[in-house]
């Protein structure tokens, strides 16, 4: 097998990142394995297609399920952090290094919410600790709140695989996760960075161009209404650094309701 093979041969097998200096390390013997993989790729009957699809979407409910179920019987944020340690329902705990689960002040008024960790998060077990997490210090210590104070999280306490965009199916099993944490936390505000953590928790489909900077709303599961500003995520930021202007904004409107509150206590 040629490396062009042997790359065809990983990607078919779902590998999508290397882990070492050395991808194409020596594989004995890999002869026999690209023909019959592509045999059986040729092989596979729509029945057979329809039914593991079927299954794994029955999979996935009995999962949301599970998380939901098991959820109801917490009532601190270090039950639910060993709760979702030992959870079994979703795939994404099997390529991950650790469970990335929320980090701050189980206080706080406020909830900064990603989308999933990173390798440098996957690595280290703490939500943005990487690039992205340099820049929301730097925007959080702009703004006057100090990290400690707040409590970050993610939609998803497990990293997709070469930080793939995490499916559907895995955000609806994690959600009960997050919620979880909300209602354990009781903030007074949530700001959610990027697109898809907006969409997964307000339940709706929409661009974060379209949803930033105005104030949205998220009932807990006790119909407690929670102040929502979307914003977007550090890591498009670092990409598009001409798009901090706006998310700047967007800070100091939450910084200004803060405020408002405060001096109206
Ligand atoms: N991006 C996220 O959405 N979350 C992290 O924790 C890190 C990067």
């Amino acid at each position: 097998m040629n490396a062009k093979e042997l790359l065809e041969w990983y990607i078919l097998s779902g590998v999508e990142e290397t882990a070492g200096n050395e991808p194409f390390a020596q594989i004995e013997n890999t002869s026999h394995i690209m023909p019959v993989l592509k045999t059986t790729i040729k092989k596979t009957e729509p029945n057979a297609l329809r039914q593991a699809t079927t299954a794994l979407s029955q999979a996935t409910q009995n999962a949301c399920q599970n998380a939901r179920e098991q959820c109801k019987n917490i009532n601190d944020l270090s039950q639910l952090k060993s709760l979702v340690e030992n959870f079994d329902g979703c795939a994404l705990k099997l390529t991950a290094t650790h469970t990335v689960f929320g980090d701050g002040d189980e206080n706080a008024r406020i909830i900064f919410i990603g989308e999933a960790p990173g390798a440098d998060e996957d690595r280290i077990g703490k939500p943005f600790v990487g690039r992205s997490g340099q820049l929301l210090d730097k925007m959080l210590s702009a703004a006057g709140l100090e990290r400690a104070s707040c409590y970050i999280t993610n939609i998803l306490p497990w990293r997709p695989p070469g930080n793939r965009t995490p499916t559907d199916g895995e955000i609806a099993v994690c959600l009960p996760f997050l919620k979880r944490q909300i209602d354990l936390i009781k903030p007074d505000y949530i700001f959610i960075m990027g697109a898809s953590a907006a969409n997964a928790l307000l339940d709706i489909q929409d661009s974060i161009s379209r949803l930033r900077g105005h104030w949205l709303e998220y009932k807990d599961e006790n119909g407690r209404s929670i102040p929502v500003l979307a914003s977007f995520h550090p890591a498009y930021l670092l990409r598009n650094p001409a798009q901090k202007a706006k998310s700047w904004v967007d800070f100091l409107r939450l910084k200004q309701k803060m405020s408002e509150e405060e001096n109206k206590q």
